[in-house]
């Protein structure tokens, strides 16, 4: 054999040697990965801007059914309604009203309809140092007993401000107390935390929460 023939046997046998390995991964003969378990998406809530309660001036807004407010389609314009009261001193609420759920306050201090509707007229509201807001106007009701939080709110640091922090760009917007809290039972019900990020690392996944060698 010469020096050339052997060198042509030798790269063929590499070049089949290469065939072959190409086909077996090709085959995957030495079997496929796991399959990774699938990343759940966050529930869409979690990302969802929108606030938690529909007010009246966003029924405005969207000039929305606002039947519910019309205080005047059931009772009588001009008559002042008596409050009833339980032995607990708790209001007693007609079936009419049965929707509401009155608790301001934990020890429900506030639960009192006419310390915000105006009894001379239900649909307008009343505060306490007699100035006179539409019921869609409610936040300076709020501020009427609740000056603390009010000024927080104002500066920036209670509620939510949205929109531009350089007002020669656009508007700032602020929601209303209402927008978060339901003026007949403020109590902000706690969130659910939202699930921490998913490790992304396929060795640390396939090995479960609390790998060997952490
Ligand atoms: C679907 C009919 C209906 C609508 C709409 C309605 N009410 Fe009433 N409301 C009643 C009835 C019935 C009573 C109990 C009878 C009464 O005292 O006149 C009542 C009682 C009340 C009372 C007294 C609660 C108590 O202790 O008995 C208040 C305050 C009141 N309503 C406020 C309002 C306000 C404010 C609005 C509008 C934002 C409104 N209602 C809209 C039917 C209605
Ligand atoms: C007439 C005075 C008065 C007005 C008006 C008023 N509040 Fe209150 N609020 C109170 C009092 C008093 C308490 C505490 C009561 C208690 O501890 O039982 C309270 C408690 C609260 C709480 C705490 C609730 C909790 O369970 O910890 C929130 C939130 C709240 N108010 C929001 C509001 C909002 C929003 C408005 C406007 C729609 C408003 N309040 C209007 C008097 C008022
Ligand atoms: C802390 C203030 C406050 C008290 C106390 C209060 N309300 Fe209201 N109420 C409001 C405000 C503010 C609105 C308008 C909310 C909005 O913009 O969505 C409202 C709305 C309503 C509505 C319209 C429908 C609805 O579902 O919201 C009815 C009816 C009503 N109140 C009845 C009553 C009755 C009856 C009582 C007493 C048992 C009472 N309210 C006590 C502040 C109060
Ligand atoms: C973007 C939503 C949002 C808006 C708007 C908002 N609040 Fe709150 N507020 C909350 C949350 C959430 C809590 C509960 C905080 C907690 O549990 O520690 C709260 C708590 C409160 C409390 C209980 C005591 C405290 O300070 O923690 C009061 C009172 C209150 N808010 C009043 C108001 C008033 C008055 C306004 C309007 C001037 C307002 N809030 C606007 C979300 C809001």
């Amino acid at each position: 054999m010469t020096a050339d023939t052997k060198t042509a046997l030798a790269l063929a046998g590499l070049a089949l040697a290469f065939v072959a390995l190409r086909s077996a991964f090709l085959e995957q003969l030495w079997g496929r990965p796991a399959a990774l378990a699938p990343v759940p998406l966050a529930d869409p809530a979690f990302t969802n801007t929108a606030p938690v309660r529909t007010t009246l001036a966003d029924l405005l807004a969207k000039g929305a059914d606002t039947s519910d407010y019309d205080c005047y389609t059931c009772h009588e314009a001009g008559k002042a309604i008596t409050l009833r009261f339980d032995t607990n001193n708790a209001v007693i609420l007609p079936k009419e009203h049965a929707d509401l759920r009155i608790r301001h306050g934990r020890n429900d201090r506030n639960d009192n309809c006419y310390n915000c509707h105006d009894p001379a007229k239900l649909d307008q509201l009343l505060r306490r140092d007699g100035g006179k807001l539409k019921l869609q106007d409610s936040t300076p009701l709020c501020a009427g007993c609740h000056g603390p939080t009010y000024r927080d709110w104002e500066i920036g640091i209670h509620g939510r401000v949205s929109g531009y922090w350089d007002r020669r760009a656009g508007q700032a917007s602020r929601l209303a107390c209402v927008s978060c809290h339901d003026p007949h039972a403020p109590f902000f019900a706690p969130l659910k935390p939202a699930p921490g990020p998913h490790l992304l690392h396929p060795p640390l996944l396939a090995a479960g929460p609390h790998p060997a060698n952490d």
